[in-house]
């Protein structure tokens, strides 16, 4: 019998960090390009010790119970709000996240976005293929400038920063809300400045959202922030679908409250209102911030190594839950300020 640790992978996983498992432990592979069912996942947990699983994974307390011997459960994402964080701290299961390697692949996508809602890219697209266009024209698809406008970022954590860095080149005014100031002189790197979060839906042309989903950020922006952005002004939201009330924000479409939403997630994943799909000034993508090769290769490759020191016996590089051993450590913020 192997004495390997036994470990579930849930589902399709970047060759490096799946070869690196096979080599290492007893691993029970769904290679499906699909999330696993909650049946499969409940019996499949029960004689494991880590588990390499991804945000379509509901780690419920309950589905914790179920894993008498794990040690820890690595997320490929640095968001981890689909791991019931408490219940794996109380039953000493060590959570992990991927923190950092995709920080500029997802600030790179959250500016895809506003560019392409700003000038109106994606809709440029359908225009050309469904033959509609039939000469140049002065006052074709319009959009709106980015060079030298007002930023607003919620949520300055790694992405919010990177995005920050890249608005720059832009000759951007960048205000920032966050519920802490950053340092000031990552505050005077970026020429940043921090508002509290109405002034920044007054006078921000593009507001991006880049923090994590929690209780406390849960329709984070509803229909009074809605109300208070400039009619001119763009949502983008590279987050988490919740935080924002995403029927005040089809209504803040449909009545113009605003000029336009580019997204990235969903509040119900993968499910995209039809009201949503029926707007022309919205821009909608599957939830791929950090869908680039290398990244997500990296971030397979850290959960691996995450995965790996635990059930070796080591403290993992990137635990969300250092409660789990007993310290008085702080519980690391899901920077999801990164997953935004
Ligand atoms: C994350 O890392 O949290 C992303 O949203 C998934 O790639």
């Amino acid at each position: 019998m192997s004495t390997k640790p036994r470990v579930l992978i849930t589902r399709l996983l970047p060759e490096p960090a799946l070869v690196l498992m096979q080599q290492t432990c007893e691993v029970q592979y769904y290679a499906a390009d699909q999330h696993l069912p909650a049946v499969e996942l409940r019996r499949a947990i029960v004689d494991k010790e880590g588990i390499i699983c991804q945000i379509t994974d509901q780690m419920s307390a309950e589905v914790l119970a179920l894993g008498r011997r794990l040690k820890v459960v690595a997320n490929v994402a640095v968001g981890y709000d689909n791991i019931d964080v408490p219940a794996a701290t109380q039953r000493g299961i060590v959570v992990t996240n991927t923190p950092g390697v995709l920080t500029e692949t997802s600030a790179d996508l959250a500016w895809g976005l506003l560019y392409s809602i700003a000038r109106r890219i994606p809709e440029g697209d359908r225009f050309v293929r469904a033959g509609k266009w039939h000469e140049w024209k002065l006052m074709l698809m319009l959009g709106h400038d980015v060079y030298g406008q007002t930023l607003g970022i919620v949520g300055m954590g790694r992405i919010g920063q990177a995005v920050a860095r890249r608005a720059r080149g832009g000759a951007m005014r960048i205000l920032y809300h966050n519920r802490q100031r950053v340092d000031p002189a990552i505050e005077r790197e970026l020429d940043a400045t921090w508002v509290d979060l109405p002034t920044l839906l007054q006078q921000a042309d593009f507001v991006t959202l880049h923090l994590p989903l929690s209780a406390a950020t849960t329709h984070f922006i509803g229909a009074a922030e809605l109300r208070l952005m400039k009619p001119a002004a763009y949502l983008i939201n590279t987050a988490r679908g919740a935080v924002v009330d995403e029927e005040a924000l089809i209504r803040a479409l449909q009545e113009k409250w605003i000029a336009g939403a580019a997204l990235d997630v969903f509040e119900h994943e993968p499910e995209v209102p039809s009201a949503l799909k029926a707007l022309d000034h919205v821009v909608l993508v599957p939830h791929v911030s950090s869908a680039s090769v290398a990244t997500r290769a990296r971030m397979a490759l850290m959960a691996a190594h995450n995965v790996l020191a635990a059930v070796r016996g080591e403290r993992p590089a990137h635990v969300v839950n250092p409660a789990v051993y007993g310290t008085r450590e702080k519980a690391r913020p899901a920077d999801s300020s990164e997953t935004a």
